[in-house]
């Protein structure tokens, strides 16, 4: 019997994504994030359990104790034809969804055995750039000033048209201070970073940028799509106590201050999928005409390196 390989799942894992969205589509804007969160939680993992693979969850909604479903180290699919890591946030925005505010989306990544890092579910420092860049740009130590100036030598543009995409948190302020201080154009996002690190590599977004704090598993997430698309990205976990540095110890983290390029986040193949919860800079949000829902979608694979964008019907 032929053994399956990753790529032959693009369509089923896509699927996934497409569901899981219509699931959260009662709860729009209905200001319940919890019930959004569960419905997408629970039709991803009745999807990825029809799916004839032995899947392991590496990201998920938690750790075992604090979250029944799509827990860290939970087993997901109906078979054996091949072993991989699923990374996912089954609603990436949960606020924005019970607020029915731009961006939301259903999230997957599934990738060979061993080929995302099993970080914990704690604060990261990420910094991203798109793709036909030196390699030499990304370092978190190095003063933002210096890295700005590089993007804007190596585009030919004045600093002040290099455009960098921040989460809006008290905690950036000392980001924002220097963007001001070139004058850069800063794109503030309430929430839903992943959106925000692959913006750096859709032209149309003019996006030259990503930096700032927020979650590892979204960090994870976003880098898998960046691979895809040859971006670049660096990133740091940030530990608030000692519990949450020895949960890192537990998941296999040895060097706790380590700066994570692409590579180190992303060891080996990936797909990954995303669809729209509402509308937003990416995707268009899932909409319900008579009979049937309507899914924008996307699919980035490190096999075929650009990003499929997928708009799909699916009867009631
Ligand atoms: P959820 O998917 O849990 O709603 O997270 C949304 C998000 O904005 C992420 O995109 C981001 O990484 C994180 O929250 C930032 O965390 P915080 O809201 O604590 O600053």
């Amino acid at each position: 019997m032929n053994k399956k390989k990753l790529f032959d799942y693009n369509l089923e894992v896509l699927q996934v994504s497409q569901l899981a969205a219509i699931s959260v589509f009662d709860f729009i804007g209905k200001k319940d994030e919890t019930a959004a969160d569960k419905a997408a939680v629970e039709s991803m993992r009745k999807e990825l359990n029809k799916i004839n693979f032995k899947g392991t969850i590496v990201i998920g909604e938690g750790e075992r104790d604090k979250a029944p479903m799509l827990y860290i180290g939970e087993k997901v699919g109906n078979g054996n034809a091949l072993e991989v890591d699923i990374a996912l946030d089954p609603l990436e925005g949960t606020r924005i969804t019970a607020k029915n505010e731009k961006n939301a989306l259903t999230v997957l990544a599934v990738g060979d055995k061993n080929s995302f890092l099993h970080a914990p579910d704690v604060y990261m420092e990420k910094i991203a750039i798109g793709p036909n860049l030196p390699n030499t740009f990304l370092d978190l130590d190095m003063p933002l000033e210096e890295t700005l100036e590089n993007i804007a030598k190596y585009k030919k543009k004045r600093i002040s048209d290099i455009a960098v995409c921040v989460l809006n948190r008290p905690r950036h302020k000392k980001i924002f201070d220097i963007l001001d201080k070139f004058s850069c154009k800063k794109l503030l996002i309430p929430d839903g970073d992943i959106v925000g690190v692959i913006s750096t590599a859709v032209k149309k977004n003019n996006i030259d940028m990503y930096i700032g704090t927020g979650g590892a598993p979204e960090g994870v997430l976003a880098a898998a799509a960046l691979k895809c698309i040859d971006g670049q990205m660096q990133c740091r976990l940030l530990f608030n106590d000692d519990l949450q540095k020895e949960r890192a110890k537990k998941m296999g983290i040895k060097n706790l201050n380590k700066k994570y390029n692409i590579n180190d986040l992303i060891k080996s193949n990936a797909i990954f999928v995303a669809s729209g919860v509402t509308d937003g800079n990416l995707l268009k949000g899932v909409k319900k005409i008579k009979n049937k829902f309507i899914v924008s979608s996307l699919i980035i694979t490190t096999e075929k390196k650009k990003i499929d964008f997928i708009n799909s019907e699916f009867g009631i």
